[in-house]
């Protein structure tokens, strides 16, 4: 078969078929819109990080199956190059040597691999840190704290290398454009090119949608199956208890009731030896009910949780050992609140996490459930 002969006189090869362009274009803004949210986002545009991870891991997952049913030039086989053509291919360019091709060039071919490999990399790491740190995903029965933030900074070292590849990418896009004039960006979303009458096409192939539809439902149902399987599975060291009684009694009188995973066993210790001087307030308890919450809040310590508060306000300010407010990881996140936000009425003071937190009183604080209320913002 002779591509060529397809559309004679303006004589233009279909290159990129809809499965290699609608990936394409599909990955620009899935990874667009996680880059904006990874780098910039607040702790609200996690949901809509995880919508974009969620999509690439799709995206990608489609692009290895395209790999080998797509047509032609989607195919692997058609853009495996040995380091020898890539070698090859940069001496060209220094030597302003300008060979057309028409699939991927062996430096562009590699690129896409390597895009392939780091986009899968980013992808693992953001669910090991979604699963240690937040605590949530498939694999967050198993991730530790440690764990998730040591991968959290391999994850943006990751995204920084995306980058870099992006931008690398872009070049060869305009090296191609403007020294070899290829019009590369309409030819992806057209999908053709003008045809190269004097190199032969590689075995041409003929793309089966159907095989990868298939294909890529099996993989996609059974990753979603196994996906939620482990996400209904309990967060490793995330306590589910709800919070004894007598404690959230007597000390949900005058504010919540911190949940005990926030506090060191020493912290408990300090505020349970001087209740009667509480902040100013006298917040003294019969010595039965003391020595109860002393047993409940020691066995329930932040040292025996592994949730991300448990870990960041473990280290108290000795300014202010008893305050989780005066904690570093505290102010840091919460230094561009203005202090007429935690004065107002639907707030009251620093310490009522549950005015802004919906699930302060778990312990999770996750960063989905944050909202400062609408009265405390006017
Ligand atoms: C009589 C009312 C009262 C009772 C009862 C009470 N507290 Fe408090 N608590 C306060 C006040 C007032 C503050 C300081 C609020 C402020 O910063 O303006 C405070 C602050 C705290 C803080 C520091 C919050 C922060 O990070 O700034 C902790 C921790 C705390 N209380 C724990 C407890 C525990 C545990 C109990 C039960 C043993 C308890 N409280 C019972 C009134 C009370
Ligand atoms: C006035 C509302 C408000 C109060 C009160 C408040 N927070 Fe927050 N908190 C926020 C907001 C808003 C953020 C997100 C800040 C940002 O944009 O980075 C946040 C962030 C956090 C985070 C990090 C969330 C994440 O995933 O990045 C933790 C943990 C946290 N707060 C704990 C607490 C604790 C503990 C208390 C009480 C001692 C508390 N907060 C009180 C509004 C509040």
């Amino acid at each position: 078969m002779n591509l060529n002969s397809k559309n004679d006189v303006s004589s233009s090869v279909r290159v990129w078929d809809l499965g290699v362009r609608t990936f394409h274009w599909g990955l620009v803004t899935a990874v667009f819109v996680a880059a904006m949210t990874g780098f910039f986002g607040s702790p609200d545009s996690l949901s809509i990080h995880l919508i974009a991870g969620i999509s690439i891991c799709l995206l990608v997952l489609f692009r290895i199956i395209w790999g080998f049913s797509g047509s032609t030039y989607a195919r692997f086989r058609t853009f495996l190059f040995s380091s020898n053509s890539v070698r090859q291919r940069l001496q060209d360019i220094l030597a302003r040597r300008h060979i057309r091709y028409l699939g991927h060039n062996p430096l562009g071919a590699w690129m896409i691999f390597a895009l392939l490999l780091t986009l899968t990399l980013i992808v693992s790491t953001g669910a090991v840190v979604l699963g240690g740190v937040f605590k949530q995903g498939p694999l967050a029965f198993m991730m530790s704290f440690t764990t998730g933030r040591l991968v959290q900074e391999i994850h943006q070292i990751l995204a920084f290398g995306l980058v870099g590849l992006i931008v690398l990418h872009l070049l060869g896009v305009a090296y191609e454009t403007i020294i070899g004039k290829e019009k590369l960006i309409s030819a992806m979303i057209s999908g053709d090119k003008p045809a190269l009458p004097d190199v032969a096409p590689p075995l041409p192939a003929k793309a089966r949608p159907v095989v990868a539809f298939i294909v890529f439902a099996i993989f996609g149902l059974g990753g979603t199956f196994g996906v939620a399987s482990f996400a209904a599975r309990p967060g490793l060291g995330v306590p589910t208890a709800s919070v004894d009684p007598l404690y959230a009694k007597e000390c949900g009188a005058c504010h919540f009731a911190y949940h005990p995973s926030m506090g060191t066993s020493a912290f408990w210790g300090g505020i349970l030896g001087h209740l009667d001087q509480h902040f100013g307030e006298d917040a003294s308890l019969p010595d039965g009910s003391r020595a109860q919450l002393a047993a409940y809040l020691k066995e329930n310590s932040s040292e025996h949780w592994d949730t991300r508060v448990a870990h960041v306000l473990a280290t108290a300010n000795p300014n202010e050992p008893l305050r989780f407010t005066a904690t570093r990881f505290w102010t840091r996140m919460h230094r561009e609140i203005p202090d007429k936000v935690f004065a107002s009425k639907a707030v009251g003071f620093k310490g009522a996490c549950n005015a802004c937190h919906s699930d302060a009183k778990t312990g999770l604080f996750a960063p989905q459930n944050i909202e400062i209320p609408e009265e405390a913002r006017l």
